[in-house]
C-alpha cells in the first residue's frame, strides 16, 4: 500500500478529514464537491481496478460544508474475484492518508415490507451471511467500534431536520454476484437482518481494525427476492438509486457538515 498512499498524498497535497465510499448508483455525490481533484484508480500504483456498471473507479477529493472529503466512486467486491485483502485496500489507503472518519454507502435489498424501495437505512449492525468458512449462523456485529454511535445519532438528527424518512437496521453481507434466492433472503431475515447486499462488511471490519469511526448507510433499492412479487434486476437497483439520489446526497451532505 505504501506506494499507493504516497502517490495519492502527493496528488492531493492536502489531508482529507472524511472518506466516503459510494455504492451502486450513488456516485453523483462526488459531483457536489467543490475544488475537485480526480484520481482514476488506474493511475495509482499497485491499486486494483473496478469492473461493475454504475461504478466509475476513481477518487474525487474536494470540500463540502467546510469539510475535506475524499470520495471513492467504485469499490471492489468479493464476487468480482477479488480476495479480501484487495477489497479493503481503499480503507487502508484512507487510513494511510490520516483519515479517521469513514462513511460507507451501498445499495441493498430490503428484507422488510415496511421499508419500501427508496428507504435510506443507517446501519447499526452487520452480519457476514456468506457462509464462506462455516455453516454456523453468523454473529450479529453491532458494537460501536463498527457502527459509531455519534455518527448514527448525527444521521438520525440530520434526517429529521431535513424531513427525510429513514430507518435503522442490520446489513447482511451475501456473496453474490447473483441476487439471493428467496430462501437465502428468508434466512437473513430470520437472523435479524433488515437489508441484504454484496459489499460493505469487509470494509467495516477493516475500518474497525484500524480504529476508524464508521457510519454505514444503505439505500434500499428493491425488495429482496421473495419479499415482493416483482422480479429483481440490476436496472431496478440503478433506477431506484437514481430516483432517490437527490435525497441521499442532501442527507449525506448534511451529515458531513455536522461531523
Ligand atoms: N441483494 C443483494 N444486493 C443488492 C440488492 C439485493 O436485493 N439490491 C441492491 N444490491
Amino acid at each position: 500500500m505504501k506506494s499507493a498512499i504516497e502517490f495519492v498524498k502527493k496528488q492531493l497535497g492536502d489531508i482529507p478529514e472524511i472518506a466516503v465510499v459510494l455504492g451502486s448508483g450513488l456516485g453523483s455525490f462526488a459531483n457536489r464537491l467543490n475544488n475537485k481533484t480526480t484520481i482514476p484508480y488506474e493511475a495509482i500504483p499497485n491499486y486494483p481496478q473496478t469492473s461493475i456498471i454504475g461504478h466509475s473507479g476513481q477518487f474525487i477529493f474536494g470540500t463540502i460544508g467546510g469539510k475535506k472529503v475524499l470520495a471513492a466512486q467504485g469499490r471492489f467486491h468479493y464476487y468480482e474475484g477479488h480476495n479480501l485483502e484487495t477489497i479493503v485496500k481503499p480503507i487502508k489507503l484512507f487510513h494511510g492518508l490520516g483519515i479517521k472518519t469513514l462513511i460507507i454507502t451501498n445499495a441493498a435489498g430490503s428484507l422488510d415490507k415496511a421499508f419500501p424501495p427508496g428507504t435510506i437505512m443507517g446501519v447499526n449492525g452487520h452480519m457476514d451471511c456468506t457462509y464462506r468458512d462455516s455453516c454456523e449462523d453468523p454473529a450479529m456485529m453491532n458494537h460501536a467500534k463498527y457502527h459509531d454511535e455519534a455518527l448514527l445519532k448525527g444521521f438520525k438528527t440530520i434526517a429529521n431536520n431535513l424531513a427525510i424518512p429513514v430507518t435503522i437496521g442490520t446489513y447482511c453481507w451475501t456473496m453474490g454476484p447473483n441476487y439471493e434466492t428467496p430462501a437465502e433472503v428468508q434466512n437473513c431475515k430470520e437472523l435479524g437482518g433488515q437489508a441484504v447486499g454484496m459489499s460493505t462488511v469487509p470494509e467495516i471490519q477493516m475500518g474497525a481494525e484500524l480504529d476508524m469511526s464508521i457510519l454505514g448507510i444503505s439505500l434500499l433499492t428493491n425488495y429482496a427476492a421473495g419479499i415482493s412479487k416483482t422480479e429483481l434486476s440490476h436496472d431496478e437497483v440503478i433506477e431506484t438509486a437514481n430516483q432517490t439520489e437527490a435525497k441521499f446526497v442532501q442527507l449525506l451532505t448534511g451529515i458531513i457538515k455536522n461531523i
